[in-house]
C-alpha cells in the first residue's frame, strides 16, 4: 500500500529519498514521486511505474535540496496514471502533499470547502493540499491551517505537508495509516516504516492518531490536536540493516522460504526458558484461561494460519475457537460468548481491515491479543497484549516464514494454555516445532526437484487447484493463495469431500490438482478423491508425508507430529509457486495489484 518518506537536513535529499521509496517497494505500489524543496521552489517528479523509472526522471533535473517528501501510490481513488500520483500540490503550488489512507468525507470537504477549485487529480488526496491553502487564505497560519484541516478530515490518513515559503519544516499527522518520525543528528526523517529509513537511523518516535506534528531539521514537535504538547520517548528499531536485503537470493521470497527453519529455531529459543518450560506473557496466560472463547481475526495468509491455530487450540487446549475473515466480521458478527478474547494475526500489524474489528470489540470492552511480526505496530499497541512473531522482516508480498512462524506461535500458546488449565498433554511442542524446523530444511534442500514439479505441472496452465481433507485442506487454501498471487494462475483450494457436490465439473483434461496427504485419519479418503479427478482426466500431484506416501506420489515430505504437518507442508507448496511464477516470467516479489501492508478497508 501506498507509502511515505521524509527528510529535513543537511545533506542531500534526492538520494535520502529514493532508497527510502526503493525500501518501502515491498510494500506494492503503482506510481511513485518525491518533492522537494530548495531555494528556486518545489520540484516535484513523479512517474506511473516503478521507482526506477522515477530514479532516472529526478537525476535527469539534478536538483540540490536538503529537505524533501516522497510516496509510493497503491491506487484506490483514480486509476494509478502520472496525474494521480502523488506529491499532489495546491491550486497556487505553495502546499504539496503526499497521503496514505483514504478520505471518506473528501466528497463533503470538497462540496463545503473548495466548490470553487479546480482539482488536477481524481484522487481524495487533492483535497486536502487544497483545504490546507483555502484556510491558510483565511487564517494567514500554516499551522492552524493544518490543524484545521486534519480536524475537518474523516478516515485514514499519514500525511507530510511541505510549504514552499518555509523550508524549515514538514507537517505531518496521521490518523488510523502508520507513520513514523526518525531521529537524527541535525536532520529528522518521516516514514510509514522503520525500514524505509534504517539507513539513516534506528531512533523512532511513534506517533497517536491525530496528532499534529512538526518535524524540523534539529527538533520535532508532536502536539495533539487543541495544540496541548506532547512528549514521547524514541525507541530503537532492532533491525539489521542487512535483514532487509537480499544477499545472494535472486528474490526476497526464495530467501524467506529459506530462512523459515531458523525463524521455528528462533520462536523455540524465544519462548523457551532455562528449564525448558514454555516462557509467555502471564497476562497472555491468564486472558487465555480466562475467556470462554477465542475469536481469531485475520486476513488472506494470517487467516489461512488461524484455521490451523484453532485446530491448536480447540485440540490441546480445549478452548472453542471461531476463526473470521476481518472484513466480513462487522456485517456477520455472530452471537459473542459471555467471555470472549479476540485474538488478531498480522504479520504487518496494520491491516486495516483487523484494525476496524479491533477499534469496534475494544469499544465494546473486549480484551485483545495481537500476534505479529512487528512489535510496534498500530494492532500491537491498541491490543492489550502482544505476542512477537520473531520471523525478522518479510519483505516479499507473499507472505511465507511468516504464516509457518504465526502457526509456531499459535502452537505454543495452545500448549501453554493447556498446561496452565492442567490439561496433561503428550505432545512437546519445542521438541515437535524443532523436528519441523529440521524437515523444513531438508525440503529447502530439494528445490531442484521443486522446480521441476512446477516445470511439469504448472508452467501452461490456466487454472489449478489444491485439494485436502482437515489440516491439509487449510494448507491447500494457502498453497491456492501462494500460488495465485505471484503466479497469477488461477488457483483455488477445495475440501476433498466437497469435490463432488460440484467443484468436479470445472475437471477437464489435464486439470492439475495438487492432492495433499499428510494426515493419516484422512488418507484413504483423500486418495479415493485424487482418483475421482484422475478418472475425469485430472493431472494429480500428491504431495504425502513419509509413512503414508504411496507409489507416484510426485513429492514426499519428512515425518513430523500430525499438528504440526502445516509447517512442513507448505514449504512445498510455497517453492512450488515461487518456480511457476519464475517460469511465467511473473515479478515475484512485487506481483501485480497486491500490496504488503494493507492499510485501506
Ligand atoms: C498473502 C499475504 C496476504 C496477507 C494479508 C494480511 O501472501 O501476504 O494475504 O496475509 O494481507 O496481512 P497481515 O498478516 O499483515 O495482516
Amino acid at each position: 500500500m501506498c507509502g511515505i518518506v521524509g527528510y529535513i537536513g543537511t545533506q542531500d535529499t534526492t538520494e535520502i529519498l529514493l532508497q527510502g521509496l526503493e525500501k518501502l517497494e515491498y510494500r506494492g505500489y503503482d506510481s511513485a514521486g518525491i518533492a522537494e524543496l530548495n531555494d528556486e521552489g518545489v520540484h516535484v517528479t513523479k512517474v506511473k511505474g516503478r521507482i526506477a523509472a522515477l530514479r532516472s526522471e529526478v537525476e535527469k533535473k539534478d536538483i540540490e535540496a536538503t529537505m524533501g517528501i516522497g510516496h509510493t501510490r497503491w491506487a484506490t481513488h483514480g486509476a494509478p496514471s502520472f496525474e494521480n500520483a502523488h506529491p499532489h500540490q495546491s491550486a497556487s503550488g505553495r502546499f504539496t502533499i503526499v497521503h496514505n489512507g483514504v478520505i471518506e468525507n473528501y466528497e463533503e470537504v470538497q462540496r463545503e470547502y473548495l466548490a470553487n477549485v479546480e482539482m488536477n487529480s481524481e484522487t481524495d488526496t487533492e483535497i486536502i493540499v487544497q483545504l490546507v491553502e483555502n484556510l491558510h487564505n483565511e487564517m494567514g497560519d500554516v499551522q492552524e491551517a493544518f490543524r484545521k484541516a486534519i480536524s475537518l478530515l474523516k478516515g485514514s490518513y499519514a500525511v507530510g505537508i511541505i510549504d514552499a515559503e518555509n523550508p524549515d519544516v514538514i507537517y505531518v499527522a496521521k490518523n488510523k495509516s502508520p507513520l513514523l518520525v526518525g531521529l537524527g543528528e541535525g536532520f529528522n526523517v518521516v516514514s510509514s516504516d522503520s525500514l524505509a529509513m534504517l539507513k539513516v537511523t534506528d531512533q523512532f518516535v511513534e506517533l497517536e492518531d491525530k496528532e499534529i506534528v512538526l518535524v524540523r531539521r534539529n527538533e520535532v514537535e508532536i502536539q495533539k490536536l487543541d495544540g496541548t504538547q506532547v512528549n514521547r520517548e524514541p525507541f530503537t528499531a532492532e533491525l539489521d540493516a542487512s535483514d532487509i536485503e537480499k544477499g545472494t537470493y535472486p528474490h526476497f521470497m526464495l530467501k524467506e522460504i529459506d530462512e523459515q527453519p531458523f525463524v521455528i529455531r528462533k520462536i523455540i529459543q524465544e519462548y523457551q526458558n532455562e528449564n525448558d518450560e514454555i516462557k509467555l506473557d502471564p497476562d497472555v496466560r491468564q486472558a487465555m484461561m480466562d475467556c470462554d472463547r477465542v475469536y481469531i481475526i485475520a486476513c488472506g495468509t494470517s487467516y489461512h494460519a488461524g484455521l490451523i491455530g484453532k485446530q491448536f487450540i480447540e485440540k490441546l487446549a480445549k478452548v472453542p475457537v471461531e476463526v473470521h475473515v476481518a472484513s466480513e466480521f462487522s456485517y456477520n458478527m455472530p452471537l459473542l460468548s459471555e467471555k470472549p478474547l479476540f485474538v488478531y494475526i498480522s504479520q504487518s500489524g496494520e491491516t486495516a481491515d483487523s484494525r476496524a474489528v479491533l477499534v469496534e470489540t475494544k469499544a465494546k470492552g473486549h480484551p485483545a491479543l495481537t500476534i505479529t511480526n512487528v512489535p510496534g505496530s498500530t494492532l500491537s499497541r491498541e491490543a492489550d497484549y502482544t505476542l512477537h512473531l520473531h520471523a525478522g522482516p518479510e519483505i516479499a508480498v507473499a507472505s511465507t516464514k511468516a504464516y509457518t512462524a504465526q502457526m509456531a506461535v499459535l502452537a505454543i500458546l495452545a500448549v501453554d494454555t493447556a498446561k496452565a488449565k492442567g490439561i496433561e498433554l503428550e505432545f512437546n511442542p519445542m521438541k515437535e516445532l524443532g523436528i519441523a524446523a529440521n524437515a523444513m530444511e531438508a525440503l529447502c534442500d530439494q528445490k531442484e526437484e521443486l522446480e521441476q514439479i512446477a516445470a511439469d505441472y504448472l508452467s501452461t496452465t490456466r487454472n489449478c487447484f489444491f485439494i485436502g481433507r482437515s489440516q491439509d485442506y487449510y494448507v491447500g487454501l494457502e498453497g491456492a493463495l501462494k500460488l495465485k498471487e505471484i503466479s497469477y494462475i488461477q488457483a483455488e483450494g477445495f475440501a476433498g469431500g466437497e469435490l463432488k457436490h460440484g467443484t468436479i465439473a470445472l475437471i477437464e483434461e489435464g486439470t492439475p490438482v495438487v492432492a495433499l496427504a499428510t494426515q493419516a485419519n484422512v488418507n484413504y479418503s483423500i486418495r479415493g478423491n485424487v482418483k475421482e479427478v484422475a478418472a475425469r482426466g485430472a493431472k494429480p500431484c500428491v504431495i504425502s508425508m513419509k509413512g503414508l506416501d504411496q507409489e507416484n506420489d510426485a513429492f514426499v515430505i519428512p515425518q513430523v507430529h500430525e499438528l504440526l504437518t502445516p509447517l512442513v507442508s507448505v514449504v512445498p507448496m510455497q517453492l512450488i509457486s515461487y518456480y511457476a511464477a519464475l517460469h511465467r516470467d511473473c515479478d515475484v516479489d512485487k506481483p501485480r495489484n497486491l500490496a504488503k501492508s494493507v492499510t485501506v478497508e
